[in-house]
């Protein structure tokens, strides 16, 4: 899939920038032309000759290389490859890229290009949650770049959080799925998966089974056929796809304020399973055990994402898909939740403890659309998910 294809490669200044050494292996074993472009905090944490080494092309640094302009023009540099890929996205380049700057040969390049651009963040955890970063995300999102990562978990600096940048194997995902000629290419579609899980106090919550095997399988395979993914998880048992953008939330309120951030998309598969309640007044200490006496949970109900997605008077998807997890009369529910939620395709499921369907690996499904319903025989989850990605590209046309 990569074979042959060009890869802008902009490297930013940050401790991540050693990642590259190994992305830029991938990518060549896979037949990719890497051309590397270093900033000059860069060069502090990688070598443009170990970069250029492993490329098998010059790595390039400055602007006014007259030798270059001579050789390849910047505004040439920025239109030959395929895919311009920023990794490390820095706090600091991701602003310059957000306020249009271009005073290195880096932020000029993505000025000037007229390629997609994929950035791989990485930073110490406060500076990717500060208002700053997040406001410029979002411009940069706006602007359609694509995002893979940052991951959470432990840093360089000695933090821990959300800000480690993706790891290679993930980028270069990422880069099959950007590069991708699939029908869903240039398409944008949101997958919300896994359970929630409701505080009770600090140390207690409300949750369910659901796995997030379903949704997981469902963003790969639309990631496969060259969609743009965001995927929205709430706490779940199986690792997020790659290749794709994943927002990470607990609670029902959370998925609801990740999934309208992610809007506008083509399409929206949600596929989470969401709680329905929350509890009212969650404690902000340990509730203590009283000799005698029983605890009781007041609820209040969560908002229902789908149903309020899929009646969104400005902005809705073209196509809005609904799961229906039922125990019973599984058509004639998932057929009425279809119109009171007000989605275009409800993806049904029985999931009674003997059909070993919730938190299995097969899954048996209905697919009920305006023009009627059909059964798909009992499949692996990945082959449901396949079979309706490839719907879903059908139907976006
Ligand atoms: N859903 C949602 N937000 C909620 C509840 C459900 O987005 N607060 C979505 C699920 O992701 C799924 C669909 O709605 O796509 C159906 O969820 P389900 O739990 O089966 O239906 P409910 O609305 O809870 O109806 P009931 O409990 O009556 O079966």
């Amino acid at each position: 899939m990569l074979a042959d294809k060009r890869v802008l490669l902009i490297i930013g200044g940050g401790i991540a920038a050693y990642k590259c050494l190994e992305l830029i292996r991938r990518l060549k074993e896979r037949g990719a032309h890497v051309t590397p472009v270093l900033t000059r905090a860069a060069q502090q944490f990688v070598t443009p000759l170990s970069v250029s080494a492993l490329a098998g092309e010059k790595a390039y640094t400055d602007l006014f290389d007259l030798t270059d302009e001579a050789e390849m023009g910047h505004i040439q540099l920025s239109r030959v490859a395929d895919l311009v890929v920023v990794a490390p996205a820095t706090a600091d380049l991701m602003a310059k890229m957000a306020g249009g700057h271009a005073n290195d040969l880096a932020t000029t390049l993505l000025m000037a290009t007229d390629t997609p651009v994929l950035m791989a963040p990485a930073m110490n955890v406060r500076m990717w949650e500060h208002p700053a970063t997040q406001r410029n995300l979002s411009t940069l999102l706006a602007d359609g770049l694509r995002l893979v990562g940052p991951n959470s978990g432990d840093m360089a600096c000695g933090e821990h959080g959300a800000g480690r940048m993706a790891e290679p194997m993930e980028i270069l995902a990422a880069i099959e799925s950007a590069l991708s000629d699939g029908p869903l290419k240039g398409r944008r579609v949101l997958v919300t998966s896994g359970p929630t899980h409701e505080p009770i106090d600090p140390v207690r919550y409300i949750a369910n089974r659901s796995s997030g095997a379903q949704g997981t399988a469902i963003a790969s395979a639309l990631a496969a056929l060259g969609a743009e993914v965001v995927f929205v998880t709430g706490p779940a048992d199986v690792a997020p796809p790659q290749g794709v953008e994943v927002v990470s939330v607990v609670s029902a309120q959370e998925m609801l304020a990740a999934v309208e951030g992610a809007l506008p998309v083509d399409a929206a598969v949600f596929a989470a399973a969401v709680a329905d309640w929350r509890v009212k007044g969650e404690s902000s200490s340990k509730i203590k055990k009283d000799k005698g006496q029983l605890p009781v949970l007041e609820f209040v109900e969560n908002p229902d994402i789908l149903a309020h997605v899929s009646q969104l008077p400005k902005g809705r998807p073209k196509l809005v898909v609904g799961f229906a997890a039922e125990t019973d009369d599984v058509l004639a529910n998932a057929t009425a939740k279809r119109i009171r939620k007000g989605c275009d395709w409800i993806v049904a499921n029985d999931v009674s403890p003997e059909t070993g369907i919730m938190g299995g690996s097969e899954n048996a499904v209905q697919l009920i659309t305006a023009e009627g319903s059909e059964s798909w025989p009992r499949m692996s989850k990945s082959d449901v998910a396949r079979q309706l990605a490839a719907q879903i590209a059908a139907a976006l046309g």
